[in-house]
Formats: C-alpha cells, structure tokens, sequence
C-alpha cells in the first residue's frame, strides 16, 4: 500500500490550527503529520502533538547566535523526517531565503488577512482601523518575500459595527480551521503546485485566489 504524504508542521504557540489538521487526519488518514517543530518550548501546540502520538522537536531559537544559524537546524530538523509538505500554523519566525529556497513549493503558510492586505502582525486592528468591511484569512506558499507568496485560498468575514479586535481573532479561527485543513486536502491530492511563483490548480494558473465558504 502506498504510503501517504508526509507533513511536518511549523507552530510557535497555541496550534489551533494544528489540532484542526491532526483531527483531519484521524477522520480521513489522507496524510500524515510525521514531526511538530517549535521554536518556543513549552507552548500548547506541543501537548496538542504529543496526545495525537505526533514527534516534536523545540529548536529555540534564543539559542542560536544568529538567524542563518537557526534556520540551519531548523532544515537538519525537517530533514530528518522527509517531509512532502512543511506547513506554517502560526509559526513565528521570519524565513531566511536560503531555508525558503530548500523547500520552495512544499511550503505553505496561513496569514490572518485578505493578502495582500496587512501582511505582518496586527492584522484585526489594521483592518478595523481602516473601517473595512470585511477580512479574513490566506493561505500562501511561501516566497521569500514576507507574506509576499502567491496566494492559493482564501476565508472571509464581515466586519460588524460590533467587533473588536478579540471577536475577530476568535472568529477568524474558527474559519481558518476550515481553510487550512481544505487546502491540505487540495495539497495532498496533488491539486496544487506551485510555478514560476503562480500556483496552479487543477493544472490551471489561479487568476485569484480560490475562496472557502
Ligand atoms: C493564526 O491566526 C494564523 O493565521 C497565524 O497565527 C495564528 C496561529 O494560531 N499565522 P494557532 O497557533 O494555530 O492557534
């Protein structure tokens, strides 16, 4: 029986994200999440690994002297579990383009904001103060442009007269854990790739990015 694909998953914290994928796989076993890294120790995201028998692996990154330092332990880490698709949820550190060279096309990671609007931090309150109607969140392959890469799906949410940043950090969750586990699922069905820096899917350039109700 073919085996299928491997995942390793990037989390710096919480990993809501990672638990709506670890759930998808018990439902559906169409991958498998062989590795969890962490560049913090001791975050929930870690638990959340070891209950699902996941390996983990902290590489701090307060203990490399540099950023090329630590990303090379980061690759030797991956590396040892021969992943077909390393996948961002909520992973903290900026990629050095020489980690995102290696691994360029298996690499995705999810932002929460209607890239290319407010790439970096803050992305609710960057939305609410500028009286949007609506966010969201993308998922991206990852270039070496910070949440730069070209855009594969995305979720969206009105914003109402009534939110605050916390109501949409919470509600926004809740969507991301449909969006990521569907772009898995198009990634590990080998619906998605990633060429010339446009994604392709179904063998067809996007023209935008696909949206998840
Ligand atoms: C998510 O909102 C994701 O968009 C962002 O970081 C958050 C991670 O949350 N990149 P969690 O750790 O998956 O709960």
């Amino acid at each position: 029986m073919n085996q299928p694909p491997r995942l390793v998953v990037l989390i710096s914290g919480a990993g809501s994200n990672l638990q709506a994928l670890i759930e998808q796989q018990q439902a559906h076993q169409t991958f498998e999440i062989v590795g969890v890294l962490s560049n913090r120790p001791q975050v929930q995201g870690l638990t959340r690994a070891s209950a699902a028998n996941i390996a983990t692996q902290v590489v701090d990154h307060t203990q490399y002297p540099t950023r090329e330092a630590f990303d090379a332990e980061v690759a030797k880490v991956i590396n040892t579990w021969q992943p077909d698709w390393i996948i961002l949820a909520g992973y903290m550190r900026i990629m050095t383009p020489q980690l995102v060279q290696q691994f360029k096309g298996k690499l995705i990671n999810i932002h929460p904001s209607l890239l290319p609007k407010y790439p970096g931090l803050r992305t609710h309150q960057k939305a609410l103060e500028a009286g949007d109607h609506e966010h969201g969140s993308s998922v991206h392959f990852v270039t070496e442009e910070l949440d730069g890469g070209p855009v594969i799906a995305q979720i969206k949410t009105p914003i109402t007269a009534q939110d605050t940043e916390q109501s949409l950090v919470e509600r926004l969750k809740t969507l991301e854990h449909r969006l990521y586990p569907q772009v898995v699922s198009w990634l590990v069905q080998g619906q998605l790739r990633l060429q010339h820096d446009n994604v392709y899917f179904n063998d067809k350039e996007l023209s935008t990015p696909l949206i998840v109700t």
